[in-house]
């Protein structure tokens, strides 16, 4: 989950590796740490943000053309100054960087300590570095050697990056589960966990795969190699995101910013994608699994978090749309619950970042059980885009806030699109209804822009509850999952608690919770079943609860009864996540902020959970 960046070449490397720790500091900020080797090898380190290390470093020499940092978001050991990373060796003359967790690293520590090794942290990455450090002692061999022999000892995941002393001309990397990413530049090398460091330098990079050991020298071409000693040609790609993606254009948060996107980003998920005029959708990642689909007994959708509640509004919208059976498991549960999958299932994995550890080990599990498995992922060339069959990309571009939101939507938008698809196949819908769904579906963005268009409405009820302790948010059918979604995205910047639950369910406990102290949101548009979102919305009046309710423009029932009515464009009934989500998101927004919440870092949390 740490961030790493590396450099090499003819530049100085510090303002690189310092920039590029900001831009991935998304992805873990308890403390921070860099490397420098110029004559001598330095390592400083900081507990707390990257800023924390810049200001720190005001008083060292920063020179040198070569360097690893890293960003932490701390496994093993408390977030303090000796655990964060670069770690030295024992000798101190090889540091290391790494992302991810030795598993076996209290058993390699308990053998190094008995050779005489000394430990500084409580770290499983100095377990590594030492472990290195110690085959190179005791086998004569040289670095990229040992470190191939220790990545064939370890178990777990990383993405590593090696400084030594006695190397002034070379940086070793590596990867297993973690992510890595190699920027390849005229005359010099960038290393990250993603792309976003590397950008504004090169387009052109490898993605390193699980195993495989990369060996940068100064002037030299790209050498890959496995951990087994076999020799790869590297596969050059070129990049398709630009630097004012990776920026935050004018907002004062990326979450703000990636909210703003959505009307661009959900037309960019169906674009070349939906043909309204043809009367036809198309996805070209899975065309030829398609057949596969028709047959199967039923789909398995595997996610995490947000991208779970995306899952169970696709459950929706495959079952009712092209009336092919879904379930949608928390892939963390799914994968240690011994699961019956056979051949004929189809798993659909859901992650934004691609690099969720309990999602990539659902789809293993599916694999090994003989399943097709299929992915949706924003972040093209991730390990999960990498690990399934076939999949559908998002293109929601670079998601850079830690709560999700552009990514919810397009993950949705593609799930519509897939559950379209299949219905054309199956020819589930008459043909003039499936040709109106499509040119409904092309207006959303529009539809999305008008919801973002509020006049400060949802600003002036986030005032008016930033301080309640509880939110309960209730939805039926497709807002159920948009319910949910609405809560956690308030849990998880705000830091208030809140629940989501369908709202039938609400009488069967939740409602014991209701006095005029507990806000309500409720999803109530005039479509679906509508009448039983009203009855619901009336049992909470009758205790006196406060309702925030998204209704229909121009819906006067639910109006009359709610205290506060935040209105959406119509629309059929499936798309409607895409456009109640909107609201939700800048409700959290507006209330993290007036609460001082840091809202693009939220505190515990880390952009993609890359361990269990
Ligand atoms: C979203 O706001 C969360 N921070 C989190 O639940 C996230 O959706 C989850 O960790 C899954 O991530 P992924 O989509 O990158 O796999
Ligand atoms: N296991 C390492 C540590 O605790 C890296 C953590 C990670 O990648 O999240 O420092």
């Amino acid at each position: 989950m740490c961030g790493i960046v590396a450099y090499i070449g003819n530049k100085e490397a510090y303002p690189i590796l310092i920039k590029g720790l900001h831009r991935l500091e998304y992805r873990g900020y308890d403390s921070a740490g860099i490397a420098l080797l110029n004559g001598g090898l330095s390592v400083h380190k900081t507990k707390g943000k990257v800023s924390v290390l810049e200001e720190h470093m005001k008083d060292f020499d920063k020179s040198g053309t070569i360097g690893i940092a890293h960003t932490r978001w701390a496994t093993h050991g408390e977030p303090n100054t000796q655990n964060a990373h670069p770690h030295y060796s024992f000798s101190r003359k090889i540091a290391i960087i790494h992302n991810g967790i030795i598993e076996n690293y209290s058993t390699l520590k308990k053998e190094l300590i008995n050779r005489g090794y000394e430990f500084h942290s409580d770290t499983d990455t100095e377990v590594l570095v030492n472990l290195i450090e110690d085959i190179q002692t005791k086998e004569e061999v040289n670095l990229e050697e040992a470190v191939r022999i220790a990545l064939n000892q370890v178990i777990g995941a990383y993405a590593i990056v090696i400084l030594s002393q006695e190397h002034p001309d070379m940086l070793i990397a590596a990867r297993k589960g973690s992510p890595l990413v190699i920027g390849i530049g005229e005359n010099d090398f960038y290393l990250a966990s993603d792309a976003t460091p590397i950008i504004e330098y090169t387009k052109n990079v490898v993605y390193l795969d699980d195993e495989e050991v990369a060996i940068l020298k100064r002037g030299s071409e790209l050498k890959i190699k496995t951990i087994k000693n076999e020799e790869k040609t590297p596969y050059i790609q070129e990049l398709e995101w630009n630097l004012n993606e990776l920026e935050k254009g004018g907002f004062d948060h990326f979450m703000l910013k990636e909210i703003y996107e959505q009307p661009t980003s959900i037309r960019d998920s169906f674009r070349g994608r939906l043909h309204p005029d043809k009367g036809t959708v198309s996805l070209g990642g899975i065309i030829d699994y398609e057949q596969k689909i028709l047959n199967a007994d039923r789909i398995i959708i595997a996610a995490c978090g947000t991208s779970w509640h995306a899952g169970l509004v696709g459950e929706y919208l495959l079952e009712e749309i092209a009336r092919i059976p879904v379930e949608v498991e928390y892939a963390s549960e799914f994968r240690y619950r011994n699961p019956i999958i056979t051949e004929n299932d189809v798993m659909i994995a859901i992650s934004q970042s691609g690099e969720t550890a309990d999602t990539l080990a659902a789809i293993e599990l599916a694999k090994e059980k003989g399943a097709t498995v299929l992915g949706i992922c924003n972040v093209v060339g991730s390990s999960i885009a990498r690990a399934t069959d076939a999949g559908v990309y998002t293109h929601a571009g670079p998601e850079i806030g830690v709560a999700s939101t552009k990514a919810f939507t397009a993950q949705v938008t593609v799930l519509t699109l897939m559950a379209l698809r299949f219905a054309q196949l199956k020819g589930t819908l008459p043909k003039s209804e499936y040709v109106r769904l499509l040119h409904e579906m092309e207006l959303i963005p529009e539809k999305v822009k008008k919801v973002l268009d509020d006049n400060g409405l949802i600003e002036e009820i986030a005032g008016k509850f930033k301080d309640s302790r509880n939110f309960l948010y209730l939805g039926r059918g497709y807002n159920f999952p948009v319910a949910l979604e609405g809560a956690l995205k308030l849990k998880e910047i705000s830091y208030i608690h809140a629940e989501g639950y369908p709202a039938a369910e609400m009488k069967h406990g939740p409602i014991a919770l209701i006095d005029k102290d507990m806000p309500v949101v409720f999803i109530a548009p005039n479509i679906g079943i509508y009448e039983k979102v009203v009855s619901n919305i009336q049992e909470v009046k009758a205790r006196n609860g406060v309702v925030i309710a998204i209704v229909t423009e121009g819906d006067t029932t639910v109006k009359n009864m709610a205290d506060y009515t935040i209105e959406i464009p119509e629309t059929e009934e499936m798309f409607v996540p895409l456009l109640a989500t909107i609201p939700l998101q800048k409700l959290s927004y507006h209330i993290a902020v007036m609460r001082g919440c840091n809202v693009d870092q939220p505190r515990n949390l880390a952009k993609s959970v890359t361990v269990e």
